[in-house]
């Protein structure tokens, strides 16, 4: 049988030098050097151990096949469920909770980008009232983005992630609530968390997503967008 002339230092040392490459090739930065350096040279190396090391040529030919068939069965399950992870709404659908993270994750410019995409979505029932479009930052995208996974789109408090919430998510509607509130507090809270003000810890502050300018373009969009006049 040939497996017995394998020369395995070779094959090691060939597997050593091609993982250089392949660790070095993405620090070029080029497209398409990353996805052959990378990706590539990865299919490489493994065929080099499933021919040396895993000796399936030398196997059973049913060997092959289970190696094949579980393979497509990953690329089916990865395909499965990719669209959920990779996309954060579809025609019926929306992962409130998804683009919250993603937004609270990244940086500023990036989360005024994801809002961006918010923006766009809702842009048919845009009104003339957002107040703070000339600072660059959509106060609306990132209430809907963000706030509305408790306070609900309508601001009345019923957002999907809210529902378990005791005490529940404030009711912008509510004049109730509005009757010992100025925008001092409601910026307050929005900045440092409704603990800051004794209130519940589940209404975190947002200082590190968003700068004072912002925070203040949420109230105004609070005010203007829920508050009854
Ligand atoms: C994880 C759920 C959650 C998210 C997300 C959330 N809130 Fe809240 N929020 C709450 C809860 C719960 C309260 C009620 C706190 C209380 O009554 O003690 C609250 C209260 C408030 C209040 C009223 C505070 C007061 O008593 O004066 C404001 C204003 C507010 N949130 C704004 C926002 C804004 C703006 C965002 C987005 C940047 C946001 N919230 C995101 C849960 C949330």
């Amino acid at each position: 049988m040939s497996g017995h002339n394998i020369n395995y230092k070779k094959i090691y040392y060939t597997l050593l030098v091609l993982l250089v490459i392949s660790v070095a090739g993405p620090f070029l930065g080029i497209f398409w050097i990353t996805m052959l350096t990378a990706f590539g040279i990865a299919l490489v190396k493994a065929n080099l151990v499933i021919q040396n090391f895993m000796h399936l040529r030398e196997e059973r030919r049913i060997i092959k096949w289970i190696l094949v068939t579980s393979l497509v069965l990953m690329a089916l399950m990865v395909a499965g469920v990719a669209p959920d992870v990779y996309k954060h709404d579809g025609q019926n659908w929306e992962n409130i909770a998804a683009k919250a993270a993603v937004a609270r994750g990244i940086d500023d410019g990036a989360a005024d980008h994801a809002a961006t995409d918010d923006a766009a979505a809702d842009h048919a029932d845009e009104e003339a009232d957002n107040s703070s479009v000339a600072s660059g930052f959509d106060a609306r995208g990132a209430y809907n983005g963000i706030c509305a996974a408790c306070h609900g789109t309508a601001g009345d408090g019923a957002g999907p992630a809210g529902g378990a919430m005791n005490p529940q998510p404030t009711d912008f509607t509510d004049a109730a609530f509005w009757a010992d509130r100025d925008d001092a507090r409601i910026f307050n809270v929005i900045k440092n968390g409704a603990a800051a003000v004794g209130g519940s810890p589940s209404m975190v502050g947002w200082s590190t997503t968003y700068d004072d300018e912002q925070i203040e373009g949420l109230v105004q969009y609070i005010n203007s967008e829920f508050r009854p006049h």
